[in-house]
C-alpha cells in the first residue's frame, strides 16, 4: 500500500524533515527540523501529530538537540511541555533519556521507537481486522500519516479492506481541526476504501438507520481500568454506539497505555486555542470576540468498550486484568 509518513530522517543534513499536516490534503509541503526547539513548536503548532508520530519525532528532537549543541535537559522540558495527552510523547523521552549525551546510542534509540511503530502496527491492522466487518465508522486521522507506520484504527480498516471483510467506511469530519476531512479522507482514498464523509453530528443518525456496525478509534491515552483519552468527539461516538447496540473498538499500542495512572479521569487534557473553534484555517465563523472553547480530547469510560485491540491481541472486559496481564508479560 502507497503509504505518506508525517517524516524523514536526512543524516547527512541532521534534519528531520516534517511534512505540514497542516496544509494536508491539498499541499504537500516538507518543513526542515533542525532542533529539539524546533521539534517542540511542530508538534505544539500540529505540523505533525497523532500520538504514535509526536512519540517519534520527540525521540529524534532528543538526537537534534545532541547535533544542534542544545541544553539536553532544557530539550527535554520543550519537548515535554509541547502536548500533555498523548503519552506516547513521554514514554520516548523516557527511553531516550539514558541515552543523553551519547549521539550514536541516542540515534540507534530513535530509530528503535520508530522501528517498534511500524512492527506493533502491523500486528495491530492484522488484529483489528479481524473484528471488523460491514460498515464502520472512524473518527479523527489514526493512519500512517498519524504514526510513522500503518495506522492503528485506520490500519486494521485499510487491512480489514484488503481481506474483503469490510463494505463502507464513514468517516467523521472531526471538528475542530478535522483530521478526518482532510487526512483520513485522503489517506483513505489513496487505498482505494470505499468512504463517505460525515459531519460529526451525523453520526447518532446512521447508527438509528443501521448503516454502522462498528466504532473503531485511536488512542492518545489508556489507563490501566481501559478509560482512554482521544480526539474530542469520541466519548459521543461511544455513547451513541452503546445506546444503538454498535461494537465500539480503540486500537492501540502498548506505548499509548499509561502504567501510571489507575482511571481515565487523571489523564490531563490538552485546552488548545479558542481561535481553531471560532474559525477554519483562518476563516472565522463566528462574531468577532465570542468566547468558545477547544478541549482537544475526551475520556471514554471503559464500560462503553467492547475490545481493545492491541499487538498483544483483543483484550475483552475485565479490561483492568487483561491489560495488567498483558504489560506484565513484557
Ligand atoms: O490532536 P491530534 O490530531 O494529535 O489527535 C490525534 C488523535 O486523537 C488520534 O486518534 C490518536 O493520536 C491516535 S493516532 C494513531
Amino acid at each position: 500500500m502507497e503509504r505518506t509518513l508525517p517524516f524523514r530522517w536526512d543524516p547527512e543534513k541532521r534534519t528531520l524533515w516534517l511534512i505540514d499536516q497542516r496544509q494536508l490534503p491539498q499541499r504537500e509541503e516538507w518543513l526542515p527540523v533542525k532542533s529539539a526547539a524546533e521539534a517542540a513548536r511542530a508538534i505544539k503548532d500540529m505540523v505533525v501529530r497523532g500520538a504514535p508520530a509526536i512519540g517519534v519525532t520527540a525521540a529524534y528532537g532528543m538526537v537534534l538537540a545532541q547535533m544542534a549543541g542544545e541544553d539536553l535537559d532544557e530539550a527535554e522540558r520543550l519537548l515535554a511541555d509541547s502536548r500533555p495527552t498523548a503519552v506516547n510523547l513521554f514514554h520516548a523521552l523516557e527511553r531516550m533519556r539514558p541515552h543523553k549525551g551519547y549521539l550514536e546510542a541516542s540515534l540507534r534509540e530513535a530509530r528503535a521507537i520508530w522501528r517498534e511503530v511500524e512492527e506493533t502496527e502491523l500486528t495491530i491492522s492484522k488484529n483489528g481486522a479481524r473484528v471488523l466487518k460491514g460498515q464502520v465508522l472512524t473518527h479523527c486521522n489514526t493512519g500512517p500519516i498519524a504514526t510513522g507506520g500503518y495506522g492503528t484504527a485506520l490500519g486494521a480498516i485499510i487491512e480489514a479492506h484488503r481481506q474483503g471483510r469490510i463494505s463502507h467506511v464513514w468517516v467523521d469530519e472531526t471538528r475542530p481541526y478535522l483530521q478526518g476531512a482532510r487526512l483520513t479522507a485522503w489517506e483513505l482514498q489513496k487505498a482505494g476504501v470505499p468512504a463517505t464523509l460525515i459531519s460529526d453530528n451525523m453520526a447518532g443518525h446512521f447508527m438509528k438507520q443501521g448503516e454502522v456496525d462498528q466504532v473503531i478509534v485511536g488512542v492518545d491515552r489508556m489507563a490501566l481500568n481501559g478509560d482512554f483519552a482521544n480526539k474530542i468527539g469520541t466519548y459521543s461516538l461511544a455513547v451513541l454506539a452503546h445506546h444503538h447496540g454498535v461494537s465500539f473498538y480503540p486500537a492501540l499500542p502498548f506505548s499509548s497505555v499509561d502504567p501510571r495512572l489507575e482511571r481515565g479521569a487523571d489523564i490531563p487534557i490538552e485546552e488548545r486555542s479558542a481561535a481553531e473553534v471560532t474559525s477554519i484555517r483562518g476563516v472565522p465563523i463566528a462574531p468577532a470576540g465570542f468566547p468558545a472553547r477547544h478541549p482537544a480530547f475526551d475520556v471514554t469510560p471503559h464500560q462503553l468498550i467492547t475490545g481493545i485491540i492491541t499487538e498483544k491481541g483483543i483484550i475483552y472486559p475485565p479490561f483492568d486484568e487483561g491489560l495488567r496481564n498483558a504489560l506484565a508479560e513484557g
